[in-house]
């Protein structure tokens, strides 16, 4: 086994540092990680590690907080107040999440096995691991269920205790903040719009001598495109000769033609240094229910799986996620609306004044504000504040947001992600009526300000 391979496979059963041979620990004692707040290359940046380091969380899909702050009168569910929220009236696109909505099959199995709530769920969701192990030919073993993905991320970190983290931007705000929640820093190295926000292997493996840690989005979110197998196997293996931990989050793959061009699932038996995480929430539409798993060396799960509360993952999730997976027609349904849509809503933003897409290959689209324009003060006034004014800057994203959000459509103002501008929006990929009235919303709004 060499230095590498060792410290890896010692996350299983002691903290990742504890554990260095001599070459290891000289090549440790060399590391640059570099200094925080220490000019730093253009397209790289270095945060966090320090107290004084705050990010942002900010997310789509905030329901309760999109209709205080737009002013939108909540459908509340019989008796439960503002924790259930129903409102079929808002058209939610800040979210990418299956606009098929929950699977009939889950929720007969939902509803069937409601009665077991009164009994603890089983701590190892072995049930569970078995379905997901049938459906990626891939040993129980490997697999580890979390309540999302996003309790992996943070549980992961917090078994690496990574010092220097990589993460290419902009992509999902959750892997930075949970390297900073443990003390570590974040190397964000940033893709380049110009290059439609592709990977750029060598660029992010030269960055990997320090880092303890890589976290990879696959397909990016925000920006949509999947990066090619290959590609994250020769920087995966660029990482094993550096000691670096690699995370692929490919919780949108499901959204993805041909998911087998983009996935590395069945690389992670085969390497000491990568774990694939997935997330059950968006491709079968139960954010609420929460429901993700880690596919990671064998030594890891037990050791993951001793760094959090016992019974995370609850009985109901436990239940719709083996049955989701056995909805075989669900899921193809999913692929074809997907495929449609994506292709249908691309062109129609595409084709908007003064809107740039991003191609996507997931189930969301990047897009663009561009170019500056003259405003109607009557016609903007009916979706802005503005009473008067006749000229003005392009609008924002989040003055798009706003526009729309106050018509009960909701989009992601993409500008807080980290490497994107205030000109940026995200919308997910949804049905045809309801692509059709964002499409027909986005047009008037923009209108008024030509
Ligand atoms: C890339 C990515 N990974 C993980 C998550 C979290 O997934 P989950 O709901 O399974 O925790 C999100 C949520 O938006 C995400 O965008």
């Amino acid at each position: 086994m060499n230095n590498c391979q060792e410290r890896y496979s010692m996350i299983g059963q002691v903290k990742i540092k504890d554990v260095k041979s001599q070459d290891s620990k000289s090549q440790d004692d060399e590391r640059q990680v570099p200094e925080i707040g220490a000019p730093t290359p253009a397209n790289s940046a270095v945060t966090g590690g320090s107290p004084g380091d705050h990010r942002r969380r900010v997310h789509g899909g905030n329901i309760r907080e999109a209709m205080e702050r737009y002013g939108l009168s909540p459908g509340l569910g019989p008796g439960l107040g503002a924790v259930n929220i129903h409102d079929p009236g808002i058209l939610d696109f800040s979210a990418n999440i299956n606009p098929l909505g929950l699977s009939r099959r889950v929720e007969a199995a939902i509803i069937e096995n409601l009665p077991g709530i009164t009994r603890y769920p089983d701590p190892e969701c072995v049930e569970l691991r078995r379905a997901i192990a049938e459906h990626l030919d891939i040993s129980p073993a490997n697999i580890i269920a979390g309540n999302g993905a996003v309790e992996l991320v943070y549980l992961i970190t917090k078994a690496a205790r990574p010092r220097l983290a990589v993460v290419p931007c902009p992509t999902f705000s959750e892997y930075a903040l949970a390297v900073e929640s443990e003390g570590g820093a974040v190397k964000s190295v940033y893709l380049q719009p110009g290059r439609g926000f592709s990977i750029d292997v060598e660029e992010i493996s030269s960055t990997l001598p320090g880092a303890d840690i890589l976290f990879i989005c696959n397909p990016n979110n925000p920006t949509g495109n999947l990066w090619p197998r290959e590609a994250l196997l020769y920087i995966a293996g660029e990482a094993a000769r550096t000691g670096t931990l690699v995370v692929v989050d490919e919780a949108f793959i499901d959204f993805i033609d041909d998911e087998k061009q983009g996935t590395v699932v069945g690389e992670v038996p085969r390497r000491k240094n990568l774990i694939v995480l997935r997330s059950m929430t968006k491709a079968f539409a139960m954010p609420g229910l929460r429901l993700g798993y880690a596919v990671c060396p064998s030594e890891m799960v037990q050791r993951l799986a001793s760094l959090r509360d016992p019974w995370s993952v609850n009985s109901l999730a436990q239940v719709a996620g083996i049955e989701a997976l056995r909805d075989r027609d669900y899921i193809m349904q999913t692929k074809e609306l997907i495929r449609r849509e994506r292709s249908f809503l691309y062109d129609g933003l595409a084709s908007l004044p003064g809107v740039e897409a991003y191609r996507p290959e997931a189930n969301f689209i990047l897009a663009r504000l561009v170019g500056s324009t003259t405003a109607s003060a009557t016609t903007a006034a009916a979706f802005t504040t503005a009473t008067s004014t006749t000229t003005a800057a392009a609008p924002s994203a989040a003055d798009l947001a706003g526009g729309l959000g106050r018509r009960g459509i909701l989009i992601r103002d993409a500008s807080s992600f980290d490497g994107l501008d205030e000109t940026y929006f995200r919308v997910a990929v949804r049905t045809r009526p309801e692509n059709e009235r964002l499409l027909e919303a986005l047009r008037d709004y923009l209108l008024t300000w030509m």
